[in-house]
């Protein structure tokens, strides 16, 4: 079949794709997208929060940091991709209040109120009454909160078709297939063969496949990245203009153990998500997911209950081993990686398109991308095998 070259091919038009490809057209490479529908994905399921503070974790202050620089980054990045394609992406600096509705709940709360202090990062502890105060909706029982005004959020689904309209402005050729296998010449990324047999070489390739990304045939073993899929189920309401508004920015909370949050558009839309479960390639919807969902956010947000369900819909998180992203050359030459973002993906959008494009210019890893290097997961060589070496 015939043979079509460009600079940069990316493997995946998921916004993790579609941002690495409009940045690498932006700096001349010319670049095509191989996706059998760009723009679709995990950022069809998702919330779309900006969560770097209330999402911390003990033991994830390295991906905290590029958390935090990505969520700096946010405000120039939406600017420009506005201006640039007229897509208005529903980015809202509407903060985020996280609750506890028992006293476990509470004492949670204070330990991550204590860590973000640590942390240097801006919160402020309420009383239930003050959440109450500033959402009106919250159940009764709330027995306190943290205020996260630095939290935004932002619509997936229009950053998604915003990514796609800048990718077609910069330049960036699309292929609507999917990626067969790797080909690999002479220890090096060549191109792909697609799903049609039609041979694609590239300078360049970048895998940015989602959970997918762990399963492309042609990658030698020990290089394919570790990605597994983490299915989210997510619920969409419908906030009736009576009613708004309802919530006036996202409110979130452990419940039982799992995390349950409320993402209040503009528009009327209320996103609630989501479960995490670890049941493979798995998309979908159960009753149990949505029972739970909505029995969770029904303790939050007692209201919900009149709103109408719009839609149900699960998606594949592509979670790695320390829950961060990798970024930048894989380890086989003219490979790299731009997956693994986990529960992170919408936030780590901008600061993975530059980092992609300086990677791609440069061969190196930015300063502030350099923990994220896949090679943190090759196998380290015995020290006695490698005297022998
Ligand atoms: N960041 C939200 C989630 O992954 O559910």
């Amino acid at each position: 079949m015939s043979s079509r070259t460009s600079d940069v091919l990316v493997i995946g038009g998921g916004i993790i794709g579609l941002v690495t490809a409009w940045r690498a057209a932006q700096r001349g490479f010319a670049t095509a997208v191989l996706d059998p529908a760009p723009g679709g994905g995990a950022a069809q399921v998702a919330a779309g929060m900006l969560a770097a503070v209330t999402e911390l974790h003990y033991g994830e202050e390295t991906l905290l940091a590029l958390n935090l620089e990505s969520a700096r980054r946010y405000p120039g990045f939406a600017a420009e991709l506005t201006e640039l394609t007229g897509h208005d992406l529903g980015y809202r600096r509407c903060g985020t209040l996280a609750v506890a509705l028992d006293a476990d709940d509470r004492a949670g709360l204070r330990e991550l109120h204590a860590l973000q202090q640590r942390s240097g990062l801006a919160s402020e502890w309420l009383s239930g009454r003050e959440c109450r105060r500033l959402e009106p909706m919250l159940a009764p029982g709330v027995r306190g909160g943290l205020r996260v005004d630095g939290d935004h959020q932002i619509d997936p689904r229009r950053l998604a078709a915003a990514l796609v309209t800048a990718c077609e402005r910069a330049g960036v050729e699309f292929h609507h297939t999917w990626a067969e296998r790797l080909d690999v010449v002479r220890d090096r990324a060549a191109g792909v063969t697609t799903a049609d047999g039609t041979a694609l070489r590239a300078e360049r390739v970048v895998l940015a496949a989602g959970s997918l990304s762990g399963r492309l045939a042609g990658v030698p073993d020990e290089l394919l990245p570790p990605v597994r899929p983490v299915k989210g189920q997510v619920l969409r309401l419908t906030v009736p203009r009576r009613y708004a508004p309802f919530l006036s920015r996202t409110v979130r909370a452990v419940v039982r153990g799992s995390h349950v949050y409320l993402v209040p558009r503009e528009n009327g839309e209320l996103v609630v998500g989501a479960t995490s479960e670890e049941l493979g390639w798995d998309t979908t919807v159960t009753a149990g997911g949505v029972y739970e969902l909505l029995r969770d956010a029904h303790e939050l947000v007692p209201g919900i209950t009149e709103l109408p369900l719009t839609e149900t819909r699960a998606g594949l998180r592509p979670g790695s081993p320390d829950n961060a992203p990798l970024l930048g050359p894989s380890g086989l030459d003219g490979l790299l990686l731009a997956t693994g973002h986990y529960r992170n993906g919408v936030l780590l959008t901008p600061v993975t398109g530059d980092v992609l494009a300086h990677a791609l210019l440069t061969g190196e890893l930015p300063e502030e991308a350099r923990p994220f290097t896949p090679q943190r997961f090759h196998a380290a060589v015995p020290a006695r095998l490698e005297q022998h070496a």
